[in-house]
């Protein structure tokens, strides 16, 4: 960068903080209850409040798309997004199941990790196929439940996670049940399939290797994630400016 871009960049910079100075900047109550808070700060009287763009993110444009979503928002940890989907392409997946493994922990890189798969399928259940936002809700659950059968073990991650005796919640047994019977269950499956072996900090992947099966894959609104009327288009502004005060 030449002096004076950076002396720009630098300028902006200031320039965003200042504005920021001048707001408070609400938590969710999550936040303070994880740190067993009793109450959360107040903002002081007549002050504003955080709303619009959050100037300490990284701007996104005005109909953001996945990838844009993926570079701005989502934590490096989408690597194991990446790598995944990579896999997934090696072991001849279809273009459908390789976006699968592409989003399949959207939610962890993106927003939480309680529940994460519900929350991802839920995410992106407009603009994929039925089976695919199926079979990312599933494999949350399914990862728990060993198919030797079909060449599944139990990860060893989580017996290092949750320890040897750890028992999967009522929910999570209940709806892996479901999930067996089920026509896509292969699916799912091979997503877990794909999903363990797939942590390797020493490979860096390209987004754009996954760009054909975005496009091909993927109904990415005209106006932008966030910006259209979906069932889940409040969520996408949510990752978007997740501060905003309401
Ligand atoms: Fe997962
Ligand atoms: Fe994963």
């Amino acid at each position: 960068m030449s002096t004076s871009a950076l002396e720009r960049a630098e300028a902006m910079e200031i320039a965003q903080l200042d504005a920021l100075a001048e707001r408070f900047v609400h938590k969710s109550w999550l936040f303070h209850l994880a740190d067993a808070k009793e109450s959360a700060p107040r903002p002081p009287a007549g002050s504003r409040v955080m709303m619009g763009e959050d100037p300490r993110l990284p701007p996104m444009p005005d109909a953001p798309t996945l990838m844009d979503f993926f570079k701005l928002r989502l934590s490096p940890s989408h690597q194991h997004l990446l790598q995944s989907a990579r896999l997934a392409r090696k072991n001849g997946l279809p273009g459908k199941m390789v976006l699968a493994c592409l989003l399949h922990d959207i939610a962890v890189t993106g927003f939480i990790r309680a529940d994460h798969g519900y929350w991802g399928a839920q995410l992106i259940e407009p603009y994929v196929d039925e089976e695919v936002s199926w079979a990312i809700r599933a494999h949350q659950v399914i990862k728990f439940f060993p198919d030797e059968e079909n060449g599944y073990e139990y990860p060893e991650s989580y017996r290092v996670m949750f320890g040897p005796d750890y028992r999967p919640a009522g929910y999570v047994a209940r709806d892996y049940e479901v999930a067996r019977k089920h026509r896509w269950y292969g699916s799912a499956l091979a997503i877990c399939m794909n999903d363990e072996y797939a942590f390797d900090p020493s490979v860096e992947v390209a987004l754009e290797e996954f760009e054909d099966v975005i496009v091909d894959h993927f109904r990415q609104p005209a106006e932008g994630l966030g910006n259209d009327s979906s069932s889940s288009a409040h969520m996408w502004r949510t990752l978007r400016r997740p501060c905003n005060a309401l």
